[in-house]
C-alpha cells in the first residue's frame, strides 16, 4: 500500500510517499524557518502564507522525483492537528482536493501520533518494538507520556502543565542570548561543551519526586531568568544545569512510568528527541533496567510527512471528506 502524506502543522511544508508504513519512497520538505528567525518566533500568518506558496511546488516535486502517478497511490494522509490553524488548513485542503479528484481514501493523522511513528519508518525497528510500549513525546508544543498498548490504542498518562519541553529550551536559549528562534539545539551544544560544573544542582528539578506523570517547565525558565539577572554564574554553567534538570526529570518520570505499566520498550519522538544528552541518559538507564529504547533517526525528529504516512498506514482510520477538518487543539486522549 502506497500512501501520499502531507504535513503542514507549523513552518514546514512536507510531502512524502511511503510504502506499507516503513519503506520511504520519496519525500520533499520546504521550510519557512529562516523567515521566523528574523522575527524571533513563528508569526502564524506568515507561516500560513508560506504554506500556501510551497504546497503545490512541494507536491509537484514529490511526484516528479518519485516517478509515480496517481494510479500507484492507494491513499492520501494528512496532519489535522495539533498545530497552527492557518498552516494546518493548507495541508488539509490540499489533501482533500487530491482525495476528491484522484478518488483516493483520506486518512487524517494526529501530529503527535505521527511523531511516534518516526520510530517505525524502518523495518528493523518494526520487528523489535513490542507492546505495550511507553512513549515520551517531547516537542516544541508538547511533553506527553503515552502508553501505547497497540497500534491505534494510545492512553495518555501525563504531560506538561505549562511550557512544553522544547518551548522551555527555546525560551531559555533566548534568556541566555544564544538564539532568538528554536535555540534548543544550540543551547544543548553549549551545555555539552563541559562535562561537570560546580553549579550543578543550582536549578530546580520540577516535579521530579511527584508520583504523577505530569511535568512543569515554566518555573525552571523563571529560575534561569533570576540567575541571568544576578549575573554570577557563567552562561555555559547555566546551560549545563538547565539541560541536566530537563533530562533528569524526563528520565525519572519516564522510567517510573515504564516500571508501573510494566513495559519493555520505550519510544521517544518529537524535536527534543534529537537531544544527545537525553539519548545518553535514556540509553544508560535502559541498560541498567534491562529495557529497550528507540529513537527516530535524527532527520525524523522534527516535523516531516514521512512518519505521517507511517502513522496513517498503521492506523487506517479512513474518514469521509466532510469529517476531516483541521483542529489546532488536538492532543492524545
Ligand atoms: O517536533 P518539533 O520539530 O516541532 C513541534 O512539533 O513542536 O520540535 C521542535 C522543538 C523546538 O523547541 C526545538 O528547539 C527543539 O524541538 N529541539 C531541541 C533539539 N533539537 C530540536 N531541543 C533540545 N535539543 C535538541 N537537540
Ligand atoms: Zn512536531
Amino acid at each position: 500500500m502506497i500512501i501520499l502524506a502531507i504535513e503542514t502543522s507549523c513552518d514546514e511544508t512536507s510531502a512524502a510517499l511511503v510504502q506499507n508504513g516503513v519503506h520511504e519512497i520519496c519525500s520533499v520538505t520546504s521550510s519557512s524557518a529562516k523567515l521566523h528567525e528574523k522575527t524571533g518566533g513563528v508569526v502564524p500568518e506568515v507561516a500560513a502564507r508560506k504554506q500556501l506558496e510551497f504546497i503545490v511546488p512541494v507536491l509537484q516535486e514529490l511526484l516528479e522525483k518519485s516517478r509515480l502517478t496517481k494510479d500507484d497511490i492507494d491513499a492520501i494522509a494528512v496532519t489535522i492537528g495539533p498545530g497552527l490553524i492557518g498552516s494546518l488548513i493548507v495541508g488539509v485542503e490540499a489533501a482533500k482536493s487530491l482525495s476528491l479528484s484522484w478518488e483516493k481514501p483520506l486518512i487524517p493523522v494526529n501530529h503527535l501520533v505521527g511523531h511516534i511513528y518516526g520510530n517505525f519508518v524502518d523495518n528493523t525497528n518494526l520487528e523489535k518494538i513490542t507492546f505495550p510500549a511507553l512513549v515520551l513525546i517531547v516537542s516544541g508544543g508538547h511533553t506527553d507520556l503515552v502508553l501505547m498498548k497497540e497500534h491505534c490504542q494510545l492512553q495518555y498518562i501525563g504531560g506538561t502543565l505549562d511550557d512544553a519541553c522544547g518551548e522551555a529550551y527555546d525560551k531559555t536559549a533566548r534568556l541566555l542570548g544564544i538564539s532568538d528562534y528554536l535555540g534548543g539545539a544550540k543551547l544543548s551544544e553549549l551545555a555539552r561543551k563541559i562535562t561537570k560544573s560546580k553549579y550543578y544542582g543550582t536549578l530546580p528539578r520540577p516535579k521530579i519526586h511527584d508520583k504523577d506523570y505530569d511535568f512543569s517547565f515554566s518555573g525552571l525558565k523563571t529560575a534561569v531568568r533570576r540567575l541571568v539577572e544576578k549575573n554570577e554564574i557563567p552562561q555555559q554553567d547555566i546551560a549545563f544545569d538547565f539541560e541536566k534538570s530537563v533530562v533528569e526529570v524526563l528520565t525519572k518520570k519516564t522510567f517510573n512510568a515504564a516500571q508501573e505499566y510494566n513495559v519493555k520498550c520505550i519510544l521517544l519522538g518529537g524535536g527534543v528527541s534529537a537531544n544527545l544528552s537525553l539519548r545518553e541518559a535514556f540509553d544508560k538507564q535502559s541498560t541498567d533496567e534491562g529495557l529497550q529504547v528507540f529513537y527516530p533517526p535524527l532527520r525524523l525528529c522534527g516535523d516531516n510527512a514521512i512518519y505521517i504516512a507511517s502513522a496513517a498506514f498503521f492506523n487506517q482510520n479512513f474518514a469521509k471528506l466532510s469529517e476531516v477538518e483541521a483542529d489546532p487543539s488536538l492532543g492524545i486522549v
